[in-house]
């Protein structure tokens, strides 16, 4: 006798979705061949990538180059604001995302810029030249140490205040302390293809068939679940990553999600493999309203093979492979999912990030040493640099440049304020000394001084301070970025 609810299953679709997540790796492997062999070069070098991604303004500068040369060497993800995008292409190489902008014109700040960004190093800086001029590559300038009379080339109140405010407050609209943005669906960066694939109920027999797709900013999970052949879930995975997400130190998931009324589960995986414990959490959509999901990682419930678990081990956050979404007609252990109906369903998600982290710095701005003294009561001018001596001459250059940090400190975004002594380009490894107050003077390479910008972005304990910064004289004894960081003293 024919089984009422029964339909044609799709083994072709079976083995594709096997094949996609290398669950057959011979499959896999022929696929590769005939897809070829750069574009999966591509996608690897790309899922290796760290999550989030740096923003660097100012970056075609004399320390933002190196800053964004520091950044790629670690595998960060660097966007660059730049002024002109073909000398930004011949300075930074093609391994970076190139916006054309300009921080005085706020219009140029655009959310394509600033969404998904998770930290911004400012390496801005007006245009400073000797007023007999200088190379096309700036030699007089960048070298230092021998003096040459400068002038000003750009208004500096419209520069360093001006454009800095600008460019916090563009960033300040994106950036969220504490926040790891895992997929920003507004603007994504990689081929959606290349990191969701469907896994429905075909693997079981079943006939439900979904997908995902970008649709108006956003990814679309839709398709249609049946229940025929005793199936009844859709769902899009990802394909392991690698290396896998190291959530350590956040508190969960949150999703922006609009769906339809029902019911779904969230689901992460800490092992690589492909038929091991999920970790899942079922949350309830409201029909066409975008809501926030917020999903406790001490509230995931584990799962093997649609059975919850009694004694899995907890679920670990420094080792995320995989991500899925579902659809199922069943909750756990049996159960029915309240909410469920057969047919077509649409999820949209805007964004997945981790939240509840440690905070770290998110606006690094170089600024200068030298900024709080024109003016300043018994100060020896003689002993002081030119730009302290010249304030005036060079349009109140560290007056505004002071500006434009109390526009970042006052921002309520975790910042680090760098204020570098004279800028060389001798080679970078030396001994740094940290000072607050604004009295030291010194030389410090602009090596040093990009290497620093990145170590601050990893440090919770570089957020809400500002200090001065020269190298050592003697560079016997260096000391490392944690103490260096932590005798600094807060501003809140
Ligand atoms: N020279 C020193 O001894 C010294 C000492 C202490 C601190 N500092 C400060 O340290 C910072 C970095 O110095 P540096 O030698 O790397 O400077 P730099 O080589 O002159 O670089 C400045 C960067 O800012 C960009 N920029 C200028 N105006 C801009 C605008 N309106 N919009 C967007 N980008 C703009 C420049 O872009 P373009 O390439 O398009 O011009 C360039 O990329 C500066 O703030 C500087 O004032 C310098």
């Amino acid at each position: 006798m024919a089984e009422k609810n029964r339909s044609q299953w799709d083994g072709g679709r079976f083995v594709k979705t096997l094949a996609y997540f290398e669950v057959i790796p011979f499959i896999s492997c022929l696929q590769r061949l005939f897809a070829g062999r750069a574009q999966n070069q591509k996608a690897s070098q790309s899922r290796a990538k760290r999550m989030g991604v740096i923003l660097v303004a100012g970056a075609t500068g004399g320390v933002g180059k190196r800053v964004v040369r520091r950044l790629i060497e670690r595998n960060y993800r660097v966007w660059a604001l730049v002024r002109n995008a073909s000398r930004g292409r011949e300075i930074l190489g093609d391994q970076v995302e190139l916006f054309e902008g300009d921080i005085t014109i706020p219009e140029t700040l655009t959310p394509a810029l600033m969404n998904g960004i998770s930290a911004v190093v400012c390496c801005t800086g007006v245009r400073v030249q000797p007023i007999e001029g200088d190379t096309p590559t700036r030699e007089k300038y960048y070298q230092g140490i021998k003096f040459y009379m400068p002038e000003v080339v750009d208004n500096p109140e419209i520069v360093d205040y001006q454009g800095i405010k600008n460019l916090v407050q563009a960033a300040g609209k994106s950036l969220a302390p504490g926040k790891q943005l895992l997929f920003d669906f507004q603007n994504p960066s990689d081929d959606l293809k290349e990191t969701w694939g469907a896994v429905d109920d075909v693997v079981m027999g079943g006939v439900s068939e979904s997908s995902i797709c970008l649709i108006d900013n956003t990814a679309l999970f839709s398709g249609n679940v049946s229940t025929a052949n005793s199936g009844g879930f859709a769902s899009v995975r990802t394909r392991n990553f690698n290396p896998p997400l190291d959530l350590a130190g956040y508190e969960g998931i949150e999703m922006r999600v609009k769906g339809d009324g029902q019911r779904y589960k969230f689901i992460l995986r800490s092992e690589s493999k492909w038929d091991g414990i999920s970790y899942c959490y079922s949350f309830d959509t409201e029909k066409e309203r975008w809501i926030d999901v917020h999903i406790p990682f001490n509230a995931l419930i584990p799962v093997f093979r649609a059975r919850t678990l009694k004694d899995a081990p907890a679920f670990e956050p420094s080792h995320v492979y995989a991500l899925q979404l579902m659809l199922s007609k069943f909750e756990y252990d049996g159960g029915l999912n309240p909410k469920f109906q057969p047919g077509g369903f649409a999820l949209e998600v805007e964004t997945i990030q981790a939240y509840g982290g440690t905070v770290r710095p998110q606006f690094i701005m170089v600024s200068s040493a030298g900024v709080t003294r024109p003016g300043r009561p018994g100060l020896n001018l003689e002993e002081e640099p030119p730009a302290v001596r010249m304030n005036d001459q060079l349009g109140g250059i560290l007056t505004w440049k002071l500006r434009g940090e109390d526009a970042v400190r006052q921002s309520g975004l975790p910042y680090t304020i760098i204020r570098p002594c004279a800028l060389t380009e001798e080679s970078g490894g030396k001994t740094l000394v940290f000072d607050q107050g604004d009295n030291i003077r010194g030389k410090v390479s602009r090596e040093d001084i990009a290497e620093l910008c990145v170590q601050a972005l990893e440090q919770p304990k570089a957020c809400h301070v500002t200090f001065e910064v020269k190298e050592a004289e003697n560079s016997d004894r260096s000391l490392d970025w944690d103490t260096l960081f932590f005798r600094l003293t807060k501003e809140k």
